[in-house]
């Protein structure tokens, strides 16, 4: 199959970057802004992602299960399904072709946390976060240290890069892009952007990756999805935060991080505060998308202490993504090259999605998953209006006219 410009730019055949497991059947609602709150507790909000995983949680969390466990129940679902390249199995590796996953979570109830970053060969690292939470004195291990003690607490050991993400990261080498050289906020910046706007700009670009994704055995279907990696590494990720009856909270985010990153690379996910952040008096919140501008802003933190001085957590989220917006000055030309969505939810029950671009193509708006008696996807309240990964204006003057 060839693709057409256009499927390539609206993304048609691609699902989510972040992974396509959850929307099937299943189209996101919008938001009703003013009347974001569960109809009762308990109640899940989720990356979409957790679509599939929520009705299984939601019922043990109604029997009473604990909310971190819930929560997690959510996650670990994303990350054994190898069809998820996000998180866990079969998530992209980075530039070495080796897959390292990073989590982390918090217990309300305990006030308990743990992470874990850089982590090679072990699938749950949700789960292996909650074991450092558990079953040792610190809130953090990474790489060699925190396999090590995975495999010490009874985890097994496996290869974690599926033969699909081995082929997409064969054709991202053909690509010959990489993650050296400067970021967004260098004055060059834009030198960080020559693959994408040698493949934006020459539509030969594109049609070469096309071809040696065909070449590599990327099946028709997946060849789409397959270039858009490449040109658009995703940091797809998931996270879920849970409230019981009893008012109980915990949240929980685990990724396999920026797709084609410097071994070693952290983004936002294991770190508290960043990535993921309850509080058992106020609120959860999480993060995917960008996690170097997570980092920047500590987003799910911001989130909670927004919600802490009476913000609602539709404003709370979006003060978090302004804040992102001012690290580059407002500048939309550099912001339309990164996305973050947050997951909001209240110890009252009151939730929000929040985007700061409505989708990563125009057909897949960013989307919430909630739980609470109903299961539903619900799209983000965005920021800006339009896509972060849409091609850059000058696609609209190409050769082809698309
Ligand atoms: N938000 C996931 C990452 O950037 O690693």
């Amino acid at each position: 199959m060839r693709l057409t410009r256009r499927e390539l730019v609206s993304g048609l055949a691609l699902g989510a970057l972040g992974g396509t497991v959850g929307r099937a059947g299943a189209e996101p609602v919008a938001a009703a802004k003013q009347a974001m709150r569960a109809a009762a507790l308990p109640i899940l909000v989720s990356a979409h992602n957790g679509y599939a995983f929520l009705e299984d949680a939601f019922h043990d969390l109604a029997h009473g299960a604990d909310t971190l466990d819930a929560a997690l129940k959510v996650v670990r679902g994303a990350e054994d399904d190898p069809n998820d390249d996000s998180v866990g199995l079969g998530g992209l590796p980075n530039e070495e072709g080796v897959v390292e996953l990073d989590a982390s979570c918090m217990h309300g109830p305990t006030r308990g946390a743990g992470a874990v970053g850089g982590v090679r060969n072990i699938k749950n690292v949700s789960l292996l976060a909650r074991e450092v939470m558990l079953h040792t004195g610190h809130v953090m291990l990474v790489g060699e240290g925190a396999e090590r003690f995975a495999v010490a607490r009874g985890f097994t050991r496996e290869d974690l890069l599926t033969d699909a993400s081995r082929k997409v990261w064969l054709l991202w080498k053909e690509s010959h892009a990489d993650w050296w050289g400067p970021g967004l906020t260098a004055p060059n910046w834009r030198d960080r952007l020559e693959h994408k706007l040698k493949a934006d700009i020459g539509v030969a670009e594109v049609e070469r990756l096309e071809v040696l994704a065909e070449d590599l055995g990327i099946p028709p279907a997946a060849r789409v999805g397959a270039v858009r990696r490449v040109i658009f590494p995703p940091t797809g990720t998931i996270h879920c935060s849970a409230l019981s009856t009893k008012g109980e909270m915990s949240g929980c985010t685990t990724t396999s991080g920026l797709a084609w990153k410097l071994p070693g690379r952290l983004g936002d996910s294991p770190v508290i505060g960043a990535g993921c952040f309850t509080d058992q008096e106020v609120g959860s919140a999480g993060a995917t998308g960008s996690g170097e501008e997570n980092l920047k802003v500590l987003g799910a933190h911001t989130i909670v202490e927004n919600m802490r001085r009476g913000m609602t957590p539709l404003d709370a989220g979006m003060d978090a993504l302004q804040r992102i917006v001012r690290n580059y000055s407002g500048d939309r030309e550099r912001l339309r090259y990164l996305d973050m969505t947050y997951y909001i939810l209240r110890k009252d029950g009151a939730y929000a999605g929040v985007s700061l671009w409505t989708g990563y193509t125009p057909e897949r708006p960013h989307a919430i998953a909630v739980h609470d008696g109903t299961l539903r996807l619900e799209k983000t309240v965005s920021l800006f209006e339009g896509s972060s990964q849409a091609w850059p204006p000058v696609v609209a003057k190409s050769r082809n006219g698309l």
